[in-house]
């Protein structure tokens, strides 16, 4: 055996461990506001930081110091201070901005937590069932995408399907499958005023929030939230834009659910899909984002659609799948959008 390919490996092993453990820190102290109650107070003591907090001395001590041995925060040894970075508390304490990155923390954690039942599965099949995820997965789910939805969608990433944006700003019908608590169409009924969305989903819990949302945010005369599946469209009706938000290689039945996206998207319309970004090739994906995603695919995508008796496509399906998928769909024009992300591919997929 190669000795220096052994010593890699077991420092590689504790590497991995500290990033695991990591992410359990990283969730208690977001769940308890530390990263927000550290953001732009310079250097604190524990003291400091208990007495803001109003939490326990041994707990807030223990996850300082091993918040110093990740590098998330600095420590000066005289003053024994604990500082978070302003380059960190970016992402950290960023809830609602495109650049929250928090949220990964606490979707790793509650994944993990279904790890045990997934190991079962792998005996006899099945899955676990998208409505058996707590309604803490939901939310953290929205936390992390709500910003690129509110802000990126209906700017950056409108502007590379100058065709959809003429026709929403003169008045177009658009659709959101699969639409969660319904950020997209909210976003994009406040951009285009002339334009009236609908978004679907057959998750009971997220379109009752999607309504109260789009209440809150005063378009409910302009947004409709329908818990149904797709299927019960009728096919006669058309829209101009549908979009696809991280959830075609989610699906129970996909060849079907695109047919039917197929039949309801105008002859001139367009499918917008977002979906995971990942290389085609096996052998080109070693590396941490590919890595994170196969994670991803074990505890939730591929199993809550094996769960309901689907094929379990994978969170890291490729461009290379989902075109060939679009194409026995009965979509004949396919685009990668030329918009720039590192998780995320955004194709334009039309008639
Ligand atoms: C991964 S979530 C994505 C939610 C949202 N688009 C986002 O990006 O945050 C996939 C969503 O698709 C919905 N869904 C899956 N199959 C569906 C179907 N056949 N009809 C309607 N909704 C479906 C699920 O209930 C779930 O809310």
């Amino acid at each position: 055996m190669d000795q220096g390919r052994m010593k890699n490996f077991s420092r590689r092993i504790f590497t991995d461990i500290a990033s695991t453990m990591i992410t359990g820190l990283a969730y208690v102290g977001s769940k308890n506001g530390l990263f927000k109650l550290m953001d732009g107070r310079g250097p604190m003591t524990v003291d400091d930081v208990v007495t803001a907090s109003g939490l326990h001395p041994r707990y807030v001590e223990e996850w300082l110091k091993g918040m110093v041995c990740a590098e998330f925060l600095d420590y000066d040894p005289q003053a024994r201070t604990y500082t978070l970075p302003a380059e960190h508390a970016y992402f950290l304490n960023a809830e609602g901005t495109d650049h929250f990155m928090t949220g990964l923390y606490e979707r790793a954690q509650s994944l993990l937590s279904v790890a045990p039942k997934v190991a079962e599965f792998f005996r006899e099949g099945g899955g676990i069932r998208f409505s058996d995820y707590s309604d803490e997965f939901h939310s953290i789910s929205d936390k992390m995408n709500r910003g690129n939805y509110e802000l990126r969608l209906p700017t950056l990433w409108m502007e590379e399907m100058p065709d959809v944006r003429a026709k929403l700003t003169a008045g177009g019908r658009g659709l959101d499958f699969g639409c969660g608590v319904g950020r997209p169409p909210i976003a994009l009924a406040k951009a285009f005023p002339k334009s009236h969305f609908v978004g679907v989903d057959s998750h009971t819990l997220s379109i009752e929030t999607a309504q109260r949302l789009a209440k809150d945010e005063g378009v409910s005369d302009r947004v409709t939230f329908l818990n149904q599946r797709i299927d019960d469209f009728d096919s006669r009706e058309k829209f101009d834009f549908i979009s696809a938000c991280d959830c075609v290689h989610d699906l129970e039945d996909p060849l079907g659910t695109l047919r039917k996206i197929h039949d309801l998207l105008a002859p001139a319309g367009t499918f917008f899909v977002i979906e995971p970004k990942v290389a085609d090739e096996l052998e080109e994906n070693k590396s941490p984002i590919p890595t994170m995603f196969y994670g991803f695919s074990m505890f939730y995508c591929m199993t809550q659609s094996l769960a309901k008796g689907g094929p379990g496509l994978g969170t890291c399906y490729g461009t290379a799948n989902m075109k060939q998928l679009m194409r026995e769909a009965g979509f004949s024009r396919f685009d990668v959008l030329n918009i720039r992300s590192p998780v995320n591919v955004f194709y334009a997929v039309r008639h």
